[in-house]
């Protein structure tokens, strides 16, 4: 299997890289981008916010509620702008086929304890319908605040952008590329020259297109690399659970 974009055990690694390739966007301009980050305040993973109380991310992010802490309305990681909202996580829900061999159903929900406030600075992700698809070519952008590979210097901690095209799980799963190993839960998106892509640090964060987080960043090989484009959980076949899983919390007191 390519390599897993955040593992635990190195989690002093994954601080190393950031969106390759893209640009930053304007500050707060992507309201329901979350960082993930470790009591200590270190940012480990991202995250969409599709309810006031729930998180959207990678269940590869999963180091353990005691451990977390999830950061809303957050532009810059190094400065307090006064828009950044916190709340500790109160359960962590990774998708039950969630399998770390082959990163299938690469998916968790975390119901927070606090629920963060709509407005300016924050809001809620739309996701797409259970099994609506994205067609090969189509633009999306993946967002996130992976961090300079080389860390020299100052460390510009503000999030970044990249746009990318949709990669045909075919192409994906060719010899050419990653050799059988996608699955229906995933998607693929970069280009074939390679040069813009997520990375470490990315992981668990959001790969819009049109205006729906459709992809939540997961795996690939390298980053940026023209052979292997980089490797999304596909939200949409995740939509039932998504709803259902929030719905129930709601309904069933006990169970969470
Ligand atoms: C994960 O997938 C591998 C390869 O298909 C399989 O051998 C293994 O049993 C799976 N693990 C779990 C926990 O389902
Ligand atoms: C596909 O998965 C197999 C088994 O996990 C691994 O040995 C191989 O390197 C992977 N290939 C690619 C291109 O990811
Ligand atoms: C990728 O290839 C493997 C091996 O041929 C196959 O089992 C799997 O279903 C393929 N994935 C997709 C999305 O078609």
């Amino acid at each position: 299997m390519g390599t897993i974009l955040f593992h635990l055990l190195h989690v002093m690694y994954i601080i190393q890289d950031r969106i390759v390739g893209g640009y930053a966007p304007a500050p707060n301009s992507i309201k329901y981008i979350v960082s993930l980050q470790t009591t200590k305040g270190q940012h480990f993973c991202g995250g969409s916010l599709v309810h006031k109380y729930w998180v959207l991310t990678a269940a590869h992010c999963n180091i353990g509620t005691d451990e977390m802490m999830i950061v809303a309305g957050d532009y810059s990681l190094s400065m307090f702008e006064g828009t950044e909202q916190y709340s500790k996580p109160h359960r962590l829900i990774p998708h039950p086929l969630y399998n770390k061999t082959t990163n299938n159903a690469d998916i968790m929900l975390i119901k927070m304890r606090v629920p963060m406030v709509m407005g300016s600075y924050v809001s809620l992700a739309p996701l797409p319908r259970q099994g609506t698809g994205v067609m090969a070519g189509r633009v999306c952008r993946v967002s996130g605040w992976g961090y300079t590979s080389l860390g020299e210097g100052q460390i510009p901690s503000t999030l970044r952008t990249v746009k990318l095209p949709i990669v045909s799980s075919a192409r994906c799963n060719s010899s050419e590329s990653f050799n059988g190993n996608i699955t229906s839960n995933m998607i693929c998106a970069g280009y074939n020259a390679g040069g813009k892509d997520a990375c470490k640090g990315d992981s668990g964060g959001p790969l819009v297109c049109e205006g729906r987080v459709y992809g939540v960043v997961s795996w690939g090989n390298g980053c940026g690399d023209a052979k292997f484009p980089g490797v999304y959980t596909a939200v949409s076949k995740f939509r039932r659970w998504v709803d259902r899983t929030i719905y129930s919390s709601y309904t069933r007191c006990l169970k969470y």
